[in-house]
């Protein structure tokens, strides 16, 4: 079978979806697939072979040629983080030439992509909690009085689209809410200004195996920096991932359930992650939020937690593949 690993995209993100893809394309060299690595830039969509000769997709399928041959695909593995890969664009493009893909359909992408709209649907999950959240359409909305008003301090400032902590700061001083606010909107058309809650942070893959919901381990997150930005995100050695995470087998079992439900209450499909914090005092389960293409560099989070399974990467994204194209 001819599997297209997508990876690239359009925002600052194409460079943690390159590093994810060559993991992805490692691990899946011993596979029963042919896998070509199709790159996305916003200009031109294109195939490199190993000689380096370059062929352009063609738009109308989804097709390459390679020595003359063409190639179509039986499937599409996704690595993009952010547009278009992780906002639903590329999966309603796929929909319509009839290619299946593996991660999570359009309208699911296209929600959860938005961080405000995917708190307002788990909200109503058993035992989850959001933080207190204020969403800014563009900077013309931006009053302190009305944000003091609502939010305590500290707060996050978020890029309401983003990804891997790009244009996002944590504000301990009403003085520097200016500032975190501009740099957010360098970002994006939308900003997300979210109370801090304080507790232990995690984070958990989830996926769905012939049709059954399955949970990995938990990792916890411990950052030597203020919060996990984007260095602490992908330099080596300034933060301590844990997995399985040290917590109580009640706990564990409650995160699960409460996880399961949030992956079906967005009708999630394959692999996602959720992150979220534990509260400190009543143990409450606060959502962050769900990455609907996780990151999956040799360092990063998801391979941790499937390594911890036993199970290997080849494995594991070979039934990505499957349930695609069952
Ligand atoms: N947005 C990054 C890639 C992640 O969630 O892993
Ligand atoms: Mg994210």
């Amino acid at each position: 079978k001819n599997v297209a690993l997508v990876a690239g995209g359009f925002t600052g993100e194409a460079v943690v979806s390159l590093r994810s893809a060559a993991q992805v394309e490692e691990s899946l060299s011993k596979a029963p697939y042919q896998v070509y690595k199709i790159i996305l830039e916003k200009d031109k969509w294109y195939y490199q072979a190993a000689d380096g000769t370059v062929t352009f997709v063609d738009k109308n399928d989804f097709s390459i040629h390679v020595n003359g041959e063409k190639i179509t695909f039986d499937c599409a593995f996704i690595i993009i983080h952010g547009e278009p890969g992780e906002d639903g664009k590329l999966q309603g493009y796929f929909d319509l030439i009839g290619l299946p893909y593996t991660s999570c359909d359009t309208t699911t992408s296209a929600i959860t992509m938005n961080k405000a709209y995917s708190k307002a649907i788990v909200r109503d999950v058993d035992e989850l909690f959001t933080a207190q959240s204020i969403q800014l359409f563009g900077m013309d909305e931006y009053n302190q009085d009305r944000i003091k008003a609502k939010l305590k301090l500290p707060l996050f400032i978020k890029p309401n689209n983003g990804g891997s902590s790009i244009g996002m700061s944590k504000v301990n001083d009403w003085a520097d809410l200016d500032e975190a606010v501009k740099k957010a909107f360098a970002e994006g058309s939308e900003v997300l200004i979210e109370e801090f809650v304080s507790g232990r942070e995690f984070t958990v893959g989830i996926y769905k195996e012939k049709g059954e919901i399955k949970v990995l381990p938990i990792t916890e997150i411990k950052t030597q920096k203020e919060f996990f930005d984007f260095e602490a995100k992908y330099t080596d050695g300034i933060t301590e991932e844990i997995t399985p995470a040290e917590i109580d087998v009640s706990v564990k079992d409650r995160v699960s359930r409460i996880v399961s439900k949030a992956y079906q209450k967005l009708n999630c499909k394959g692999m996602v992650r959720i992150d979220f914090i534990l509260e400190s005092k009543q143990q409450d389960f606060y959502f962050i939020e769900i990455n609907t293409i996780p990151g999956q560099s040799a360092n990063s989070i998801i391979p941790q937690q499937v390594r911890a399974t036993g199970q290997s990467m080849q494995d594991f994204y070979s039934l990505l593949i499957e349930e695609a194209l069952a």
